[in-house]
């Protein structure tokens, strides 16, 4: 049995690579390759990121243009390792930028924080001492939101509310509103700041006391934000979907693009891969901009799910001959502040989408979603998706059999105008080499 590791964050890079090869009994040239990929000017920014460092993991870092928003053109950068995201989103950004474009509007930027606690009296009582609690939070948060306040941002309401099937035990859900910045840093400071205060408030105070005192279990901020929510639709003639409909008449493609949305509405399981391909583009540009995707993901799925019933995040509606796709999801971003002001990509991308407010870059971000999402459901219900996406998929496929730049020219000859699988690709390859 391999040994436990002791102080392993201690060692310097190359010791970890070496106990790493030696544990794991791998091959020396590993070590060749995590040498390889470390940046040679900007490592040291990098080994500030995380922790364990030993190399570097490259991304594809693309552009997709053409995206017209709100009569604003931007070339929106993405990061994705999947091939034909890019592609599909491009395609679906010019036609709709013929088309009239995205239409977006942020509903609200309300972010949430809670402060959980046990405390054996009745909240109802909690809610009817809210203004009070309000003026003592914002007094002992004055100095911690001072230039968020200057910035428009600051605490904005506070409910008391208890946990369902647990005695004795609340929270107090604090709302946000955080400017330009994702505001995770900011918001976990506050809450840990007003936590003590609000218990001493509650045990002190004579109507609230009790015999067992109120005490902070935990305080942390929800990456469920429903009120931090941003809406994108596209809007057209049926007439005018015709680049789409393939074989299909455009009243047809309609049909059965709408068919295919209310198949996400109602059924779970088509509802995952569909939200899936609006993922597709939300997370490529989320990554890009050097946002949080993780407290994304988790949000917008649990927003996907708020009925009881997870469906789509996207809505159809056809009327008097016009198609209207929408999109609406929560997306609590920054655009200052984190990885944002450091990655050198990251800044690179604020600065390839003139540095948008928080505000802009939720409807960067969500018409990325609705280009991915409108360009797969298009090709599923025309073509399939395995045709344009397999082709792109060709080169991956090559890649990982070494095709040379001989193999990789005939093979794209070769499979120019038929379905690809990575066997195919391998059998066409094995009979050029015999
Ligand atoms: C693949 O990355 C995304 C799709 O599965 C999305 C969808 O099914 O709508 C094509």
């Amino acid at each position: 049995m391999r040994s436990i590791l002791k102080g392993f964050s201690k060692l310097d890079r190359e010791e970890k690579v070496k106990l790493l090869l030696e544990q794991q009994e791998l091959a020396p040239q590993l070590a060749e390759s995590f040498q390889e990929f470390l940046h040679p000017g900007k490592q040291d920014l990098f080994n500030d990121i995380s922790e364990n460092i030993i190399s570097n993991y490259y991304l594809p870092f693309s552009i997709a243009p053409n995206f017209l928003i709100n009569d604003q053109l931007y070339m929106v950068p993405m990061v994705i390792e999947e091939s034909s995201v890019v592609a599909a989103a491009s395609k679906a950004a010019s036609f709709w930028a013929k088309n009239g474009g995205f239409k977006t509007k942020v509903i609200n930027t309300l972010k949430n924080g809670q402060i959980h606690f046990t405390w054996t009296g009745n909240c109802a009582t909690l809610n009817s001492f809210k203004d009070e609690m309000l003026e003592l939070i914002n007094t002992v948060t004055e100095s911690i939101t001072q230039k968020m306040r200057e910035r428009g941002g600051g605490i904005v309401d506070i409910e008391f509310k208890s946990i369902s099937n647990m005695e004795n035990t609340h929270q107090v859900l604090i709302k946000f509103k955080t400017a330009d910045s994702m505001g995770a840093n900011f918001i976990n400071t506050c809450l840990e700041t007003i936590a003590p205060h609000l218990m001493d408030f509650i045990n002190k105070h004579e109507e609230l006391k009790k015999d067992n005192e109120a005490k902070t279990i935990m305080c942390i901020l929800s990456n469920y934000t429903p009120d931090c929510l941003v809406e994108c639709s596209v809007s057209c003639d049926i007439k005018q979907l015709k680049p789409y409909a393939g074989d299909y008449s455009s009243p047809e493609f309609a049909t059965r693009f709408k068919t295919a949305v209310e198949i996400a509405i109602n059924d779970p399981y088509r509802a995952v891969t569909h939200n899936k391909g609006i993922f597709n583009g939300i997370d490529a540009v989320v990554l890009a901009t050097g946002n949080d995707f993780r407290a994304i993901e988790a949000g917008a799925q649990a927003y996907a799910a708020r009925s009881g019933k997870y469906s789509s995040l996207t809505s159809i509606d056809i009327n008097n001959n016009q198609f209207t796709y929408t999109l609406k999801v929560p997306l609590a971003l920054g655009t200052v502040g984190g990885l944002t002001n450091t990655h050198p990509m990251a800044k690179a991308a604020m600065q390839i989408l003139q540095h948008p407010s928080a505000e802009q870059l939720m409807q960067i971000v969500a018409a990325a979603g609705l280009a991915n999402n409108f360009g797969a459901v298009a090709s599923l219900v025309t073509s399939g998706i395995q045709k344009g996406h397999m082709k792109l998929h060709l080169s991956n496929v090559l890649n990982a059999l070494e095709a040379s730049e001989a193999e990789k020219s005939s093979a794209l000859k070769h499979f120019k105008d038929t379905v690809v699988s990575y066997s195919m690709v391998e059998q066409f390859l094995n009979e050029s080499r015999k």
